[in-house]
């Protein structure tokens, strides 16, 4: 595995494997490895010749009260974790590298960007636009791969592909969980042992949710069920719950045969996300 820090080496090293005809997978993330990237990391590996696997912390898609400075970057278990799962190329960029002094180019989505996430961070997804258009121009994969458990993020990424003639195919990939349910996180860390079991009500609430979906019951009611079993988690104050149409994030109707059903929590002082879909 070679790790590279400067986006003009790795741009020449894949542009030197593209010529000879080799496929790329590139998998974006902000570190502090666990199973739910490795997932995605497997996936590229089977599906392309050559993996890049991002680790950058970007400081643009933290707002000014946010966890930049606090997040976990453990860069020697990172490196471990690319190695043994036959990560080809490890990019470490810098701040300074990715952005110049005079940088002021930024890409926002104008519609899917203000709701969800986007209400109680309103620079987040426009931050990820820009760091992942950047990633996408410098490690030019041909498949990018992302996580469902981020949901709305995958949404934006493959509408700005779409929008902006990116020539890579984005993949979602399944939300990987802990045994008890939690859905695997880099911020997990955050949480006491007691935070983590109390968590892990999320998880059982939305299943009940998928559950109360199938058997054709009226969104606003599954809402207002959802809400109370998640108000039942200790310590748990609700950001939003959200019931989307899977494919554009539109308000789901009854009609809707796909949905998402997306839930932001605090659990004590730790926001975490979640979701399902659930379809027809
Ligand atoms: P990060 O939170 O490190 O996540 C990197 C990728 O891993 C994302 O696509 C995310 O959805 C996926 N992921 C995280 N936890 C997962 C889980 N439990 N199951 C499946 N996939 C999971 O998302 C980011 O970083 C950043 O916003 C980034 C896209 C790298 C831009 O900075």
């Amino acid at each position: 595995m070679k790790i590279i820090k400067k986006p003009e080496e790795l741009q020449k090293a894949i542009e030197a494997l593209k010529k000879k005809g080799k496929t790329v997978g590139l998998v974006p993330t902000m570190g502090a490895l666990h199973a739910g990237h490795i997932s995605l990391m497997k996936k590229s590996v089977s599906q392309n010749d050559i993996t890049v696997v991002s680790v950058y912390v970007n400081p643009i898609q933290f707002g000014p009260n946010e966890d930049y400075e606090r997040y976990p970057r453990p860069v020697e278990h990172d490196i471990k974790v690319c190695k043994e799962n036959k990560v080809d190329f490890l990019f470490l960029p810098t701040n300074e590298t990715l952005y110049n002094d005079n940088f002021s180019t930024y890409i926002y989505n104008n519609k899917l960007a203000k709701i969800m996430c986007g209400v109680t961070r309103p620079i987040h997804f426009q931050g990820v636009c820009t760091v992942v258009s950047k990633l996408f121009n410098i490690a030019m994969p041909t498949r990018a791969y992302f996580g469902l458990k981020d949901y709305q993020q995958y949404v934006i990424v493959k509408q700005m592909a779409k929008d902006l003639n990116f020539n890579i195919k984005v993949i979602g990939c399944p939300i990987v969980r802990e045994k008890s349910g939690l859905a695997m996180s880099s911020r997990n860390t955050y949480l006491s042992q007691q935070a983590k079991q109390d968590a892990a009500g999320i998880y059982k609430s939305l299943c009940l949710a998928k559950q109360q979906f199938c058997e054709g019951k009226k969104l606003k009611d599954i809402k207002k069920k959802l809400e109370k079993n998640i108000l039942a988690v200790a310590e748990s104050k609700i950001d939003y719950i959200e019931l989307r149409n899977s494919e554009n994030l539109d308000l789901a109707a009854d009609k809707d045969k796909s949905v998402v059903i997306a839930v932001a929590v605090k659990v004590g002082n730790v926001r975490l996300i979640d979701n399902i879909v659930c379809k027809k």
